[in-house]
């Protein structure tokens, strides 16, 4: 899934004659030579990562990209990362490598089935989840991700009903940890929902020592077994400042880079997913689609350019702000 080694040629017409490490090459120049910056989730593959300029969360890539004083943003990431960019920083050009790089929960909350919903609890703070459409934000009074979610509820007065959407499994441990009344969306990551409790109990008996750590995303059942619960950027926090030297971790592998970086001494095992699921390891196919070619054309032609309606652009941004207000 990741292309081909270093030193072989790639296949590509249009990239033909460059190996792997001349694509870096070429990227490195066009982004100077554009004046761009690239931003990159954890869960893109490994060359992208060392390409970019800053590597994080979605709270932490949201606030980059607000702050990019560039001619161009490429996002190294899913859809609806790179829409939040385009919404926190209108004037920018903001490119993808791959335009279908889309999200399960994204995708389970189509625009119209969120309004009737919506409209049928009129007494309801409308709170969502980052992974949404622009659309869905435009609907929404305030965002929140996986890093400052609790802090986001909490910020409504107690007696107020809650909606989440669209992730159920991280509105129900939002719920264990608030006490909040909230009504959720049933949208799942398709990702998280395929780690096994079976296999990940197996895996901590040959290594006793190892502590569980995994992202709200997942299951309440393995939520309730994990050392720590968090964002992406806050496990390899965690990693860092733990003092156990064993960790079996519960989110996408393409994390383990940057973990495997911050804490090059430890034990890190990527949790084990269920043999029913289609894809051998715990890999979103969605984040996949962006390759280092892709990443090279796009940043070439300018193009796939992310650019969502003004109307709903305007209309998002505002639960966006509020939330980034809340979490400095
Ligand atoms: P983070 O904000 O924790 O990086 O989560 C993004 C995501 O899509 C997790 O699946
Ligand atoms: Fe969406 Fe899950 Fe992929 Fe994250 S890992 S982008 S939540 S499908």
């Amino acid at each position: 899934m990741t292309g081909t080694s270093t030193g072989q040629r790639m296949e590509h017409q249009d990239i033909n004659p460059f190996t792997r490490e001349e694509l870096g090459q070429e990227i490195c120049r066009l982004k100077e030579q554009k004046n761009a910056i690239i931003l990159a989730h954890y869960y893109q593959e490994h060359a992208i990562q060392d390409l970019a300029d800053f590597i994080g969360d979605s709270l932490g890539l949201s606030r980059q990209a607000e702050k990019a004083d560039v001619d161009l943003i490429v996002f190294a990431g899913v859809h609806f990362m790179a829409e939040t960019a385009k919404i926190l920083n209108p004037e920018k050009k903001v490119i993808i490598p791959d335009i279908n790089a889309s999200c399960s929960l994204a995708e389970s909350c189509p625009p119209q089935e969120f309004r009737q919903f919506v409209d049928a609890h009129p007494d309801h703070v409308v709170i969502t989840y980052i992974n949404c459409t622009a659309d869905i934000k435009a609907m929404s009074d305030m965002i929140c991700t996986s890093s400052n979610a609790e802090k986001v509820i909490m910020s409504v007065p107690e007696s107020q009903p809650i909606i989440f959407a669209p992730d159920c499994n991280l509105g129900k441990y939002l719920i264990k940890k608030t006490g909040r009344d909230m009504l959720l969306w049933d949208g799942t990551c398709v990702v998280h929902e395929a780690f096994s409790m079976d296999k990940i109990l197996e895996l901590h008996k040959m290594h006793p020592e190892a502590q569980f750590i995994a992202h709200p995303e997942s299951e309440g059942h393995l939520l309730d077994i994990a050392s720590y619960t968090g964002s992406t950027a806050g496990m390899i926090k965690y990693v860092k400042s733990s003092p156990s030297k064993e960790f079996i971790v519960g989110t996408e592998v393409g994390i383990l880079h940057q973990m495997r970086k911050v804490v090059p001494d430890k034990v890190l095992i990527p949790a084990p997913i269920r043999e029913d699921n289609t894809c051998a390891c715990s890999e979103c196919a969605y984040m996949k689609l962006n390759t280092l070619e892709k990443l090279y054309l796009c940043l070439r032609d300018e193009k796939p350019e992310v650019n969502p309606d003004p109307g709903i652009m305007e209309k998002a941004r505002l639960p966006i702000r509020r939330m980034l207000e809340l979490s400095p």
